[in-house]
């Protein structure tokens, strides 16, 4: 074994003033905060209408009038290439009396026409026609009875929103995030995975799995081959912004296996060296090695396969597993050929239930995207999918997922119980406790730093 524990320490010192360690209040997180429809209308209003939202893909709406509609628990947001190509976002609500403008996910139009009374709407949200104007006696409603504009920037080829139009930028919103993941050049990645599947449980049930680790040994023991799961050898971080990352070492055996009767090396390393030009053979007792080998592989080869964007990588960034939560319902698995997109929204009324997107990007060329290869299988199209839409049982969402979602069922049903206390949380699932106080900051009126300040956030 080449590395001990202190790369970890060596690691944590490259970051250390990007991920500052928050102090943790330490409060409990009570079942009823994933059903009570209270809980549920004071986070929608104090926390989801005042941060960024990842909601769209600039791909997606490449032509001036082309728009995306996404919805976001009671709300519908429309996002609009514009004539000079840049993009705003409205509310999907009319001005009359309040009709959907649309109901297409994605389309093109020259202009927004209102199905109810015909009001016309600009692509710019402008309102330049309605049916007797002078019949209003609060004056012609043209130009005046706009479109509700809300904030909208882009970042590594998504569109992200936000209701509060007293918001900070996008930037100061994703600290660490935003440097880090420009490394990857991920804007020009394209969709090869698309679900969208209604789920059974509260946002945060989805979230709070896709925040820790600790079930990856039980839920997952197939990925222990070729990513490091024993958490001792984890690198856990946490943003003053909210979010989170995990930092899993890749490209060789987890330290799970040793002193059990599982070999090393294994059919997944095994594979990963082979993409690389490398034997698994040469690595026979010294399993831990391959890490380094395969990151000198993908230097010299990656540019040959088209893998541009391996020279801004750092070297563990080429192997090893990042996990990003971006407060407050995205988490994403990067490598550095592709990432796992995965996203809870809530449903409109119902706190145990909400909307999860099961997607995977990567760059092209699509077939090397080895994360994908592996977990689903060779993928077949050369152009992005379309989001498949269904109900959680209809059908598999992939072995990863399907494991994930069902244990949460179950979960969601526990967390009614009165025989359920409260979390018991694991140092290594901090990152939950994390996220739930970050939720509470913003519903007693602060902000974490970087927001636009409250009273209390300026103390
Ligand atoms: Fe839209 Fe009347 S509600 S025109």
């Amino acid at each position: 074994m080449s590395e001990t524990i202190t790369n970890i320490d060596e690691w944590r010192k490259e970051d250390a003033d990007a991920w500052p360690e928050p102090e943790f209040r330490g409060h409990s997180i009570p079942g009823y905060r994933y059903s009570s429809t209270e809980f549920f209308e004071k986070e929608w209003e104090e926390m989801w209408t005042k941060v960024w939202l990842l909601l769209g893909r600039a791909n997606e709406i490449p032509e001036v009038g082309d728009y995306q509609m996404e919805e976001v628990g009671p709300e519908s947001i429309l996002m609009v290439r514009q004539p000079d190509m840049s993009i705003k976002a409205f509310y999907n609500v009319c001005q009359h009396r309040a009709a959907r403008l649309v109901f297409n996910d994605v389309d093109n139009v020259d202009a927004f026409i209102c199905p109810y009374h015909g009001w016309r709407f600009e692509l710019d949200g402008e309102l330049t026609y309605a049916r007797d104007a002078e019949d209003f006696p609060e004056g012609d409603p043209c130009g005046k009875m706009n479109l509700i504009e809300i904030p909208c920037e882009e970042f590594a080829g998504f569109i992200w929103v936000n209701m509060n139009e007293d918001c900070e930028s996008l930037q100061e919103y994703l600290g660490p995030i935003w440097d880090e993941w420009s490394r990857y050049e991920i804007d020009d990645w394209k969709r090869y995975v698309a679900m969208t599947v209604n789920t059974p449980v509260n946002w945060k049930v989805t979230l709070d799995n896709f925040n820790e680790s600790y079930h990856l040994p039980t839920v997952h023991p197939q990925t222990e081959s070729r990513i490091e799961e024993n958490y001792r050898y984890t690198q856990f971080d946490m943003a003053d912004e909210g979010h989170a990352r995990m930092w899993m070492r890749g490209g060789a055996p987890s330290r799970q296996l040793i002193g059990t009767d599982r070999p090393l090396m294994n059919p997944g390393l095994e594979d990963q060296l082979n993409r690389w030009g490398l034997d698994a053979k040469d690595f026979e007792g010294r399993e831990f090695e391959t890490r380094e080998a395969i990151q000198n592989a993908m230097r010299e080869k990656g540019p040959e396969m088209g893998y541009d964007h391996f020279a801004n990588l750092r070297d563990h960034q080429l192997t090893d597993t990042y996990h990003y939560f971006i407060f407050p319902n995205f988490a994403v698995s990067v490598w550095a050929d592709g990432f796992h997109f995965l996203r809870a929204t809530p449903h409109p009324t119902d706190p145990t239930k909400s909307v999860f997107d099961n997607w995977w990007y990567a760059p092209v060329p699509k077939d090397n995207c080895e994360q994908v290869r592996t977990i689903l299988g060779p993928m077949d199209a050369d152009v992005e999918v379309e989001p498949d839409r269904f109900n959680y049982g209809d059908k598999s969402m992939g072995l990863l997922i399907d494991q994930d979602i069902g244990v949460t069922g179950g979960q969601q049903l526990g967390l009614r119980s009165r025989g359920f206390k409260g979390v018991y949380l694991a140092k290594q699932e901090h990152r939950i406790r994390r996220y739930h106080e970050v939720i509470d900051d913003y519903i007693e009126g602060r902000r974490p730093h970087g927001g636009k300040p409250v009273a209390e956030a300026a103390e």
